[in-house]
């Protein structure tokens, strides 16, 4: 099991990553509400708490992204919780971090957080790092809140259930950063991508205890995203949450994120930002993933007008531009403010 403790302006953020490391929620004292999947057995949980009050479930997937659901989980730890309530533990993936964070930043003006992610997304991405949004009229993550996580428990047995198609869309973020901050991480997935398609449990906990530092790195230099550093995470979710909104959210987070990376790398070498070669390296990685790198890789029907209003209601947006992530070579990026006009352009050319 390894550990690594995050000293942020907000909170001190710890991360403990590898099999049996649930077993650290028997250092928790107080009183825990546990929000999770209904798709996740929350007994393995509850089991090693010492007082848990409230355990609601809630579905998952991008339908869970809704203020309503937020509400709706206040409330309930509300009645369902004693006054003492001192933690609130979140148990699934990227969607039940996203609304279960959002809760409890608001509850109370903040009650104690604990991440459990079960997905290989929310293990590298999702469960750290403290940003939570929920979607509104189709844009991606259009209301939300900066709020840490005390810890974080990245339980690798989970990842035992996680369908092929899951397992890619984690590895979506892991190429992310890889190709942006961290070349030794490509070179790792390039030598270990039949171990890691076998969920072999020692490259796992690699890779995501990688992942984990790569990302807390950035949210260390810069936590709440004013200081043009944090944006480095966001290399390929433009174009993809465009992507994202343009088939009504059918196109999973990770598969978007895959086709925003090739575009925007595109865009990066027609601008002379990046050297020649970066973009076909990064395909080459995905498909060892199994990972989209055009949208006609999809089968799902793309609305080009709902992808160009998202990217024009992108939240980043100010006075018609927006700050991108860039790649420069493997292992290095570089920020670029564009157009949207330009990126409007770009997405048409993406999705064609
Ligand atoms: N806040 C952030 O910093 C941040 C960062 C990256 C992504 N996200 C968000 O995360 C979301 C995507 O996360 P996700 O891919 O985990 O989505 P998800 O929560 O919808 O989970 C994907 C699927 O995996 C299933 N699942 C969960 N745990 C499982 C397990 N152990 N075994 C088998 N199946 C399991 C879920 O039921 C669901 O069907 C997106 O909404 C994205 O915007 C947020």
């Amino acid at each position: 099991m390894r550990r690594y403790v995050s000293n942020l302006c907000s909170v001190k953020s710890v991360i403990v990553v590898g099999n049996n490391s649930l077993d650290t929620l028997s250092e928790i004292e107080g009183e825990v509400s546990v929000i999770h999947s209904s798709r996740i057995d929350p007994e393995p949980v509850i089991k090693r708490l010492r007082r848990a009050s409230s355990i609601i479930a809630i579905d998952d997937g991008e339908k869970a992204k809704d203020i309503s659901v937020v509400l709706d989980i206040v409330r309930k730890i509300h009645t369902g919780s004693s006054p003492d309530l001192e933690w609130i533990v979140a148990l699934g993936g990227g969607t039940i971090m996203d609304v279960a964070g959002f809760a409890a930043s608001i509850y109370k003006r903040g009650i104690k957080l604990i991440n459990i992610p079960t997905t290989l997304l929310a293990m590298v991405d999702a469960a750290m790092g403290g940003k939570n949004g929920v979607n509104m009229d189709g844009v991606k993550n259009m209301l939300g809140t900066f709020y840490q996580p005390a810890l974080v428990i990245s339980d690798i047995s989970f990842l035992k259930s996680l369908s092929r198609d899951d397992l890619a869309n984690g590895m979506a973020e892991v190429i992310k950063y890889c190709i942006t901050l961290d070349k030794e991480l490509c070179g790792l997935l390039e030598a270990r991508y039949r171990d890691i398609y076998n969920k072999d449990p020692e490259v796992f906990e690699e890779i995501i205890f990688r992942s984990a530092v790569n990302k807390m790195r950035i949210v260390e230099a810069d936590e709440r995203d004013n200081m043009g550093i944090r944006i480095v995470l966001n290399y390929g979710h433009t174009i993809g949450h465009a992507i994202e909104a343009s088939s009504n959210f059918k196109i999973s987070h990770g598969k978007a994120v895959s086709i925003g990376m090739v575009c925007e790398a595109t865009l990066a070498e027609e601008l002379g930002v990046a050297g020649k070669g970066v973009t076909r390296y990064l395909e080459e990685l995905l498909s060892l993933y199994n990972l989209p790198r055009s949208s006609r890789e999809l089968g799902v029907e793309i609305d080009l007008d709902t992808a160009v209003k998202a990217l024009k209601m992108d939240k980043k947006r100010r006075r018609g531009k927006i700050l991108m992530p860039l790649p420069k070579e493997i292992g290095a990026w570089e920020r670029v403010e564009l157009d949207i006009e330009i990126l409007e352009r770009l997405l048409k050319k993406c999705l064609e």
